[in-house]
């Protein structure tokens, strides 16, 4: 088997939640063009949808009409979606909003407490279940606060950023470790009063609605991964992927997959909206082994799952450390990629904050736990192309949380 051909993606899950949002504060129509197709940026819609926002969908186009957030008569379903749950209390406590926002079984495990701390101290009234949801939002005046994130984490800085926008003094986000930063490039152009220096990002209260606006958003690097690591895996394989979103603080995983020694090449890289876009081709060559850690975690901490499936096929041996985040994800990822590596025969040691491989090992056909979890679903459907036998994925139908079309895809460009 090999995969040959070009792909083009739905957009960037992490931009489309914010467009959404943040069209939501503008004072007028906002359209955005290839809006990711995820079911968790549907779960950000319908929760805005509860708070009064009217959105039209034709095709990968969505308009949503911003104005005056209205109190939600019911709690608002943020489904699996940490994105949802954590950037829209800030939104919600910054406008002013009560509301009570849930999720599922995995959602409610999650920790909230690092939205909650930060949120109480702009004064912000939250009642949550130790720590995790429900979280229960009461109307409040919001106060500007100084805070150093404790953990990596662009949820958490989009969060109070977004609180932010409705304090009464500034708010600055001390922000040690870089993490995703679209939430800043959007609230730039749209014209929010954001100042960055070094490692400072203080954003005041918004005197007026932002601006309507219309973007494309770019195609979503992370789901790209699945399919360039497939391509790096597989002899005679040449991918090219189109309009792939190229901004520094998403695109580890390829810079790492042309350390490992796959053939990537970037081309007609342009800007959109303030992010880098480019296109990737893609070819098989032999890979060696990585090392990841510190300040390149963050930067692919989503691509960590496919990243394990690629060292087991690489020569010599990858450790990635100081990935702890990864057991607070939609799973415990780290047990996830050891349970399932394990089970496929691969050569893998877990460690508290990540995992060693050694490779390469031929992996074997075996059943997958996914642990609901679409990240470890489409990494080892990816396992699975290179595996002998054959392997059976316990809930395939996860993978719609982030690309409900990842199967299709690949069915395009596996031969
Ligand atoms: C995201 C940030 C990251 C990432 C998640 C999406 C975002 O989470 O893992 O998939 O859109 O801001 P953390 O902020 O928890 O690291």
């Amino acid at each position: 088997m090999k995969i040959l051909g070009r792909l083009e993606f739905p957009g960037d899950k992490s931009i489309s939640h914010r467009a959404v949002m943040l069209a939501a504060l503008t004072n007028g129509d906002c359209i955005i063009k290839n809006i990711s197709t995820a079911d968790d940026v549907e779960s950000t819609q319908q929760c805005l949808h509860a708070c009064g926002i009217i959105s039209k969908k034709s095709g990968s186009t969505i308009t949503i009409t911003g104005g005056t957030l209205k109190l939600p008569d019911h709690p608002l379903d943020c489904g699996n979606s940490g994105t949802t749950a954590r950037l829209l209390t800030g939104l919600l406590a910054g406008q002013g909003i009560s509301a009570t926002l849930k999720g599922d079984q995995s959602l409610s495990r999650r920790p909230m407490d690092r939205i909650i701390r930060p949120l109480k101290l702009m004064g912000i009234a939250i009642d949550s279940d130790h720590g995790h949801l429900p979280i229960k939002l009461k109307l409040n005046s919001v106060s500007g606060i100084e805070y150093t994130l404790p953990v990596a984490s662009a949820q958490v800085k989009s969060s109070i950023l977004l609180a932010g926008l409705g304090a009464r003094e500034p708010t600055t986000v001390i922000e040690k470790t870089k993490t995703r930063d679209h939430t800043e490039i959007m609230l730039k152009n749209l014209g929010a009063d954001l100042h960055i220096e070094d490692d400072h990002l203080t954003v005041s209260r918004l005197k007026s609605p932002l601006k309507p606006f219309c973007m494309t958003v770019p195609g979503d690097p992370s789901t790209a991964a699945f399919f360039a690591a497939g391509a790096a895996l597989l002899n005679d394989s040449e991918l090219i992927l189109k309009r792939v979103l190229a901004n520094p603080t998403r695109n580890a995983f390829y810079d790492t997959l042309q350390q490992m020694g796959a053939g990537i090449e970037r081309l007609n890289l342009y800007e959109e909206c303030g992010e880098l876009v480019s296109d990737l081709k893609i070819t098989h060559q032999p890979l060696k082994s990585i090392t990841i850690s510190g300040a390149d975690i963050p930067r692919i901490i989503d691509e960590l799952p496919i990243l394990a499936v690629l060292a087991t096929q690489a020569e010599g041996t990858t450790i990635v450390n100081n990935a702890e985040e990864l057991r607070v994800k939609e799973s415990d990822r780290i047990k996830a990629i050891c349970t399932n590596l394990n089970r496929m025969g691969a050569s893998i040691t877990e460690l508290e904050n990540g995992f060693i491989i050694t490779g390469p090992t031929p992996l074997h056909g075996n059943l997958v736990t996914t642990f609901n979890d679409h990240r470890i679903a489409m990494a080892f459907s990816i396992a699975g192309l290179i595996s002998q036998g054959s392997t059976q994925i316990d809930n395939i139908d996860c993978i719609r949380i982030s690309c409900p079309e990842f199967e299709d895809l690949l069915g395009t460009v596996t031969q």
